[in-house]
């Protein structure tokens, strides 16, 4: 592992990258713990499933926050739920602007049932070798109607529902800063530290839900969300726990 800084994080700004994540992936060699790549514009973003997350806008957040922690063994960590952790972080700074802001299952941060931002998380390992974490976020802090009526899914911007723009600078540290101030904690504990949190926020509850995962699409009706993180779904003919997936809107 690279050696790391003590700093709180470090932000590399860029006019136009063809994705932050990417960008990441590529120079994670030479990119520190904590250094925070960020786009004014980006020519192809990308989110789960290989989907394309609208770039061309500027004063949007399209970030990618680079993690080299220094363990052993890189199994110990609570990898599977950082985008979690970095959606709780996220609910409190959009929270902050007196704005409610709920979770979709697994990491979507929704405001009035929308989506607001969408994150990512991709690993680069090699062997037994964690070189880094990329851990992307795409937030709309400021758009028009007709940029979010393209989206495929109904989406909101924290302009449109605060009525006034956004300072995207602002925004950024106050997330960032969010992120960090419980981030080695976290690292230590795990789901369980934001589980509450976590819950509190999370949508859908309750409630009859389809969920496509990997190949199949289950439907069923969401029971909670268990220790780890996972989904718990009760089918007509079974209980499920779902570790990857996407629900559907
Ligand atoms: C999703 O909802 O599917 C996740 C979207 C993640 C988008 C962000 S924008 C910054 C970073 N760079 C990318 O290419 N993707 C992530």
């Amino acid at each position: 592992m690279g050696k790391c800084k003590m700093k709180q994080y470090d932000i590399k700004t860029f006019t136009e990258l063809n994705s932050t994540n990417l960008y990441a992936m590529v120079n994670i060699a030479n990119l520190c713990d904590r250094d925070i790549i960020v786009a004014e514009k980006q020519i192809s973003g990308y989110g789960r499933f290989k989907r394309a997350w609208l770039s061309e806008k500027s004063n949007n957040l399209y970030m990618s926050i680079v993690l080299k922690p220094e363990v052993e063994d890189f199994s110990v960590l609570p990898l599977a739920n950082l985008t979690q952790y970095l959606s709780v972080a996220l609910c409190k700074t959009i929270e902050s602007f007196g704005i409610e802001s709920c979770i979709k299952w697994p990491n979507d941060v929704l405001v009035n049932g929308k989506k607001i931002a969408g994150i990512l998380c991709q690993t680069s390992i090699n062997g037994n070798n964690l070189n880094g974490i990329v851990l992307g976020i795409g937030v709309n802090l400021n758009l028009e109607q007709d940029d979010l009526d393209k989206i495929d899914q109904p989406a909101t911007a924290m302009n449109i529902e605060l009525g006034t723009s956004v300072d995207y600078e602002k925004f950024t540290r106050m997330l960032l800063d969010e992120f960090f101030v419980r981030y080695n904690e976290f690292m230590a504990c795990g789901f369980e530290m934001i589980k509450s949190e976590y819950i509190s926020r999370c949508s859908f509850i309750g409630e009859m839900i389809q969920v496509k995962n990997l190949d199949k699409t289950l439907r069923g009706i969401a029971d909670g969300i268990d220790e780890a993180g996972a989904l718990l779904l009760k089918c007509d003919k079974s209980k499920e726990t779902i570790m990857i997936g996407d629900v559907l809107l």
